[in-house]
């Protein structure tokens, strides 16, 4: 067995490349394969799609620690993807160790290490599931052990809203969720966006078609839906760097070149 196989968990798709792994090798993880990297070099040619991961990827980092900062203690953290640096839990237990997290992606390259990487961490989790079945997330008994609904809960849907298509309705999936959540909690996400560069993502979803997940951006309007019953903080929806940058000036590129829409909500 090559040493790239050596980390490869049973039930995981060898057929087509997927978005976990691609993120991670446009992060400069080593959990993918040849097939997801020669489709990430692909998507490279159309869409700036490095600057995209690691815009989104410190986005994710800057809202759970706005998240810790307002006194939540609990995320769900769905579509969580393979674990690289600043991982929900890693961000979160810094600032406030007693933290806990519960991870879910869709592909097994990602719940495995999470799951190797959490074995020392009795307040972290991780599920294999689909998160269009909330039902299936919220009883399933790691979700039930290590989060209390009771209490403010964050929802991380970060990077992941644009694999689900129109047609399984991803807005109604988030309200199945929201209702789950009690007063208090957030929802924090991002997600692929036309508004940027029409042309660009059009060529973008066309890179996508051979993946597990094709891709399905939207338009702002219809990503701002996602938050319906939340009172979004500010700056509101935005490109990813500018959503409360951690200095006060944001390259003008790296809004040119983001191309996800995010935004922190509180529910009310
Ligand atoms: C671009 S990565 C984002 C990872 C992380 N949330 C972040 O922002 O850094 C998207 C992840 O969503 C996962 N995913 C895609 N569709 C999913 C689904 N229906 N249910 C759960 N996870 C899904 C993919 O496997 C991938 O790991």
């Amino acid at each position: 067995m090559s040493n790239e196989l050596s980390w490869v968990p049973e039930g995981v798709n060898m057929e087509l490349p997927s978005s976990a792994r691609i993120y991670d090798y446009l992060l400069g993880g080593g959990h993918n394969f040849e097939m997801d990297r020669t489709l990430a070099d692909r998507l490279l040619t159309v869409v700036p799609a490095r600057d995209m991961a690691r815009l989104n990827r410190a986005f994710l980092g800057r809202s759970v620690q706005y998240l810790v900062r307002q006194g939540i203690r609990q995320f769900l953290d769905l579509g969580s993807g393979v674990p690289t640096v600043g991982n929900v839990h890693e961000v979160a237990q810094a600032l406030a160790p007693e933290s806990k997290v519960v991870y879910v992606d869709i592909e097994p390259v990602a719940v495995a290490h999470s799951e190797l990487l959490l074995r020392d961490n009795p307040n972290a989790g991780a599920i294999q599931a689909d998160l269009r079945d909330p039902e299936a997330i919220l009883d399933h008994p790691e979700t039930r052990r290590l989060l209390d609904f009771t209490q403010p809960v964050a929802l991380l849907l970060v990077g992941v809203l644009q694999f689900i298509p129109d047609a399984d309705d991803p807005w109604a999936v988030v309200q199945r969720y929201r209702e789950a959540l009690p007063e208090g909690s957030y929802l924090a996400f991002s997600a692929f966006t036309w508004d940027g560069n029409r042309e660009a993502m059009t060529k973008a979803v066309e890179v996508f078609k051979n993946t597990q997940e094709p891709i399905h951006p939207r338009t702002r309007a219809d990503i701002l839906r996602f938050a319906e019953g939340f009172e979004l903080v500010e700056p509101g929806l935005v490109y990813t760097p500018n959503w409360r940058p951690e200095t006060g000036a944001v390259a003008e590129e790296d809004v040119r070149h983001s191309n996800l829409f995010a935004a922190v909500g509180r529910k009310v």
